[in-house]
């Protein structure tokens, strides 16, 4: 992407997705971004979003801001809501009314885990938690706004600049070790771990970079994620191993360590309509030894 003519609005700049793209954007001769974390613009105010997207008239908007915090949104509905699901309806009628395509993140926890073989794009949605409920609450109005958008499915992410799994396991795992004591990680949640680094270059490379060069990937919902599958206990196993941490990790049930809300049991989603990404273990190595 030399010397790109579209014009693209980043949304969520800040966050642990936002934050990569930022990272690849930066330094790409020509590149016509603008560019808004949280504090720039709310997208939940509506008038001040589609102030914004009449001001910029974006070729191309990504949204990358999202109400995360899945736990908490079993207690704050309204808000998770209000984020994942009306606020982002509102963008994708404002792309409608500019005629501006939109790339759009949503979520394994769409599905009820049930399938142990995993989910393709097509496959029924039903989420058992709040924050999947939002996440498919968005999805759906995307869906009924427009036609030129990409959801794209991903799950189990880790970064820079985010609360992921890795960094936590890192700081327990250090605790363990100074205080002498054990770790218990769940053991029958089962899904693909995803470096941001590689969800961005495949979306840059096979969706951006083709809409720009006018021969666009075909509008609709892909799964992206690292090939391959664990639980969270074979991840931080892992961990431990690419860091040489001697930490004692016991495998526990999600019975045995409940929470607010609940998570799918098989939350593997099959990337089958784009090429695979490398395995989730290259993508942790390359993290951890960066
Ligand atoms: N994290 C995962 O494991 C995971 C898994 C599957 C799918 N996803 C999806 O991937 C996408 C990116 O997730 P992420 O982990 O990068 O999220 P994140 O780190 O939590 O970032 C979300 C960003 O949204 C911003 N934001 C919150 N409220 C906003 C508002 N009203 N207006 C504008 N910005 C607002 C936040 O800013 P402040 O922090 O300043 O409020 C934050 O920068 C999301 O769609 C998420 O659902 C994530």
């Amino acid at each position: 992407m030399e010397n790109p003519r579209i014009k693209i609005m980043l949304l969520g700049k800040s966050g642990m997705l936002g934050s990569c793209f930022m990272d690849f954007f930066v330094g790409m001769v020509g590149l016509n971004l603008h560019a808004y974390g949280h504090a720039d613009l709310d997208i939940t105010d509506a008038v001040k979003l589609r102030e914004k997207f009449l001001e910029i008239k974006p070729d191309l908007v990504i949204n990358c801001t999202a109400y995360t915090a899945v736990d908490d949104a079993e207690k704050n509905r309204d808000a998770a809501f209000r984020l994942n699901a009306e606020a982002v309806g509102n963008v994708a009628k404002f792309c409608k009314e500019i005629d501006a395509a939109l790339i759009h993140f949503s979520t394994d926890y769409v599905f009820d885990g049930m399938k142990s073989a995993g989910y393709v794009e097509g496959d029924a949605v039903a989420p058992i938690n709040v924050y999947g409920e939002s996440k498919l609450a968005g999805e759906k109005l995307i869906n009924e706004s427009m036609g030129k958008y990409y959801i794209v499915r991903t799950s189990w992410l880790f970064g820079k600049n985010g609360k992921n799994f890795v960094d936590t396991m890192l700081k327990y795992g250090a605790a363990a070790i100074q205080n002498g004591t054990e770790m218990k990680v769940v053991n029958d949640q089962i899904g693909s771990p995803t470096y941001t680094h590689d969800l961005v270059n495949a979306v840059i490379g096979q969706i951006v970079e083709p809409l720009e060069d006018g021969k666009p990937l075909p509008f609709g919902i892909y799964h992206l994620t690292n090939s391959g599958v664990c639980s969270w206990y074979d991840f931080a196993k892992k961990i431990f191993e690419i860091k040489k941490m001697e930490v004692k990790v016991l495998p526990v049930t999600t019975a045995e360590f409940p929470r607010p809300a609940k998570r799918p049991n098989f939350s593997i989603l099959l990337n089958s309509k784009m090429p695979a990404m490398r395995s989730w273990i290259e993508a942790v190595e390359t993290y951890l030894n960066n």
